[in-house]
């Protein structure tokens, strides 16, 4: 009773995931990364060469989509769920650069997003729900009760995402991160199919001189907002 959906939209490299997974975690609601499941088809397109040399064969991609099984699956240790690609765990290869240089051509994909936005429905069919990605305050749950859109300056993202590979031990330049995370705020913006946008009745958040606490202390206070109003009108 009283639970609600919640959907944290913004631009790559924003902290959403941080802030989704904090939040999903003190209110009790389910965490749900949907650049993860992008991520996924698109190491699924590699693995299957539906892509060779930067060119996506979509024909062979379209046919193979439903042999692409996702699943979610909680890692109690680490306290969220980990991205299984038939059932393989491909959490850390979908963060990769190759995947991320990629990821953008294949959510462009009406077939793909479609698969996707009919899945993320289902997990969010019983809200009590954080979902975060481009598109779910617009299409996947237009109707959400709390929706956010965060924002932050290409430069602090891409040096946030820098600091987060290199930790990771890839071999990448800020430059090239700088590049890729331009590349990426324009394709999702620009497609034809939901493009990254703004709900109207989202609150903008740009975090640019905004640590994590303070982030979370915020979006949180106006959560138990909404879910206490959503109480008193059941
Ligand atoms: O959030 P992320 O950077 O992991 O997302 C990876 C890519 O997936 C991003 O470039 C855009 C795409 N994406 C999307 O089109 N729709 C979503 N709901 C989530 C991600």
């Amino acid at each position: 009773m009283g639970k609600i959906t919640i959907a944290i939209d913004g631009y790559s490299s924003t902290g959403k995931s941080t802030i989704a997974k904090d939040l999903a975690s003190a209110l009790n609601y389910v965490y749900v990364d949907t650049g993860a499941m992008y991520r996924a088809i698109t190491l699924f397109a590699l693995d299957n060469k539906c892509i060779v040399d930067d060119k996506i064969n979509l024909e062979k991609l379209i046919g193979l989509l439903p042999k692409a099984k996702l699943k979610f699956q909680f890692n109690k240790e680490l306290d969220y769920s980990q991205m299984y690609l038939n059932g393989e765990n491909v959490e850390q290869e979908i963060r990769s650069m190759r995947v991320s240089k990629l990821v953008s051509k294949i959510a462009i994909i009406p077939e793909v997003r479609e698969k996707l936005v009919s899945m993320q429905r289902e997990m969010g069919r019983n809200k009590g729900i954080v979902m975060d990605g481009r598109d779910i305050g617009t299409v996947v749950f237009p109707d959400a009760e709390f929706k956010i859109f965060m924002t932050a300056s290409p430069d602090i993202r891409a040096s946030r995402r820098y600091k987060e590979l290199i930790s990771k031990g890839e071999n990448v330049t800020y430059e090239e991160v700088l590049k890729n995370v331009r590349e990426r705020d324009y394709i999702d913006s620009n497609r034809a199919s939901s493009p990254l946008m703004q709900a109207e009745d989202a609150i903008e958040f740009d975090n640019s001189d905004m640590g994590i606490q303070e982030q979370f202390e915020r979006i949180h206070h106006y959560a138990l907002k909404v879910i206490e109003k959503q109480k008193k009108n059941a």
